[in-house]
């Protein structure tokens, strides 16, 4: 079988999120995951949060300016909910169903990490707000991309270039490495659906280490093999 050789299951599609800190390179293993899946014939969407749909790219606005930020961290919690909420009901859930296999630049861990550890919104608030956003649905694999604090804000850095940083990137470096163990947490605390990945690799290396993590998790004995 070729590198990308894979068993294409049938039925639903699958629900693979990413997540991580500050440029942590997200978006790239993405791209290059979807890639190798169209290689291999799978029906892809790409999508990312806040955003993904009309609705929730007005929301996405609103924090990222900071305008979330005026209002306090329970209401701009309630904006990513809102947000999550559309793009869940709009495009991930009628994706899933169709049988595309959904690839989500963040999802409800952003908002553990970063409003619940870190931002010091009560988990009880979150859990809430996720029932009625995500009920459910629940990501088949979570992949979350570690590298160290300072890297990653350096490769944000460069890829803002001239540009003023957002809402989150402006935060303390306190907040960020805040935000490396709060992803850490969660992956050691849900080793099923979670999978560390270490970030501190050349793209190639680490999307490597992404396709080994979704071909042990998502691609076991299933339906024909096909061949890319
Ligand atoms: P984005 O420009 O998409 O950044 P990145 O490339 O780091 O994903 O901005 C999204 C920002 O929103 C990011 O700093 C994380 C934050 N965020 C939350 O705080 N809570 C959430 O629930 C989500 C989805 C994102």
């Amino acid at each position: 079988m070729s590198k990308n050789a894979v068993q294409r299951p049938s039925g639903r599609g699958r629900f693979i999120t990413f997540e991580g800190g500050e440029g942590t390179g997200k978006s790239t293993q993405i791209k290059k995951l979807a890639d190798r899946l169209k290689a291999a014939r799978m029906r892809i969407l790409v999508t990312r949060e806040p955003g993904g749909s009309p609705g929730a790219e007005i929301m996405r606005h609103l924090v990222l300016s900071g305008m979330g930020k005026l209002l306090g961290p329970e209401a701009e919690t309630l904006l990513f909910a809102a947000a999550r909420d559309d793009h869940v009901r709009t495009v991930i859930q009628p994706a899933l169903n169709q049988g595309a296999w959904v690839l989500c630049d963040r999802f409800a861990d952003s908002t553990r990490a970063y409003q619940g550890s870190l931002g010091s919104v009560p988990i009880g608030l979150i859990n809430a707000m996720q029932r009625v956003t995500i009920g459910d649905l629940k990501p088949d694999l979570t992949i979350i991309l570690d590298l160290p604090v300072e890297i990653g804000l350096q490769r944000a850095a460069v890829r803002r270039g001239t540009g003023a940083p957002d809402r989150f990137e402006s935060e303390q470096l306190s907040f960020h490495h805040g935000l490396r163990e709060a992803y850490r947490k969660i992956a050691a605390e849900e080793p099923k659906r979670c999978v560390l990945i270490d970030a501190n690799s050349d793209p190639d290396t680490v999307a490597d280490r992404v396709w080994t993590a979704l071909r042990e998790r998502l691609l076991p004995a299933t339906a024909s093999v096909i061949s890319a």
